[in-house]
């Protein structure tokens, strides 16, 4: 397995992101053909099986690759730029989840720009979940990492309701399987403040990820499945419009981002694809008006 087959960059590799924009860019003549081509999903037994054996899946990606695979998230200081002026206007300490955190990525960078924040972090693969709290800069007074399947397992459990400010969902809807998206949604709408942010970003369609499957990987309509069994889907933004409008989210933004991965070690030169939103539970007020419109 490697690093460009799930999408992210390596050590060696950088990546630009250059543009944002509202329209996918046209795939050549070639691309369309070669997609249209691989419509061949695998058995329903296969399907089935990739769906009961998703957490184990995930741990032994963590098992094989450790803490070295995904590349700290740093850009996220930038894109939240939400959630400090979300910490200017409550004038409270900022409470944050990252759910499917993997090791850390974006918590930790977070705990070390952000002063004053609690996060919560959750992922479904025990063994993730242990390297985060094997991190020095795990700090129980700060943080609370846990496990937690995000399309079956209420966050209430370990997160009062509806406490929580900004929540990030990073590169994770793309692994659960589309029946099961909304369930994610429904979940986090439940913790987030009313008011509450949650900013998304995962994988675009014809993404390098995407373009590089072979024929016979293809499970659904942009649903793909890697050699080590984890799963990739690939997101238009209309899709992501409709999944946080069908969960009750306000739509703050939602964006097509553009960018190349460049590794000049391997000579790799790679068309990057991400979806990136913010979407906003609306206050409570706007619930109450909703529900008895309805
Ligand atoms: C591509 S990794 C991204 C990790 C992290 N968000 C980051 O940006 O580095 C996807 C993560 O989603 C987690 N995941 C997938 N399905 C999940 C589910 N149903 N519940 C909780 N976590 C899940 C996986 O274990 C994995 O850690």
């Amino acid at each position: 397995m490697d690093a460009a087959a799930h999408g992210v960059t390596t050590h060696e590799a950088s990546e630009r992101l250059q543009n944002r924009g509202l329209q996918l860019k046209p795939l050549c003549a070639e691309d369309a053909s070669r997609l249209a081509r691989d419509r061949h999903p695998l058995s329903p037994f296969r399907q089935t099986r990739l769906e009961e054996d998703a957490q184990r899946n995930w741990d032994l990606f963590y098992k094989r690759n450790n803490t070295h695979f995904f590349k700290d998230r740093h850009w996220t200081r930038k894109e939240f730029a939400d959630l400090r002026a979300c910490e200017q206007a409550t004038g409270q300490r900022l409470v944050v989840l990252e759910a499917g955190c993997g090791v850390g990525n974006c918590l930790f960078p977070l705990l070390e720009e952000e002063r004053d924040v609690f996060v919560y972090a959750c992922d479904f693969s025990p063994r993730a979940i242990s390297f985060v709290k094997e991190n020095p800069l795990y700090d129980e007074g700060r943080c609370f990492a846990f496990r937690c399947d995000l399309t079956s397992e209420a966050l209430t459990t370990n997160i009062p309701m509806a406490t929580i400010h900004v929540a990030t969902l990073i590169f994770v809807l793309s692994s659960v399987h589309p029946e099961k998206m909304l369930n994610v949604l429904h979940n986090i709408f439940q913790v987030l403040h009313p008011d509450g942010k949650l900013l998304f970003r995962d994988y675009g369609m014809y993404d390098h990820a995407m373009m590089r499957f072979k024929p016979g990987r293809k499970l659904s309509e942009n649903f793909y499945v890697r050699q080590d069994g984890t799963r990739a889907f690939f997101f238009s933004r209309e899709l992501v419009a409709q999944l946080f409008n069908d969960a009750g989210f306000l739509e703050v933004s939602n964006e097509y981002v553009f960018g190349k991965t460049v590794n000049p070690k391997e000579g790799l030169e790679a068309d990057r694809v991400f979806v990136q939103g913010t979407y906003q539970r609306p206050a409570s007020g706007v619930v109450a008006q909703l529900k008895a419109s309805q």
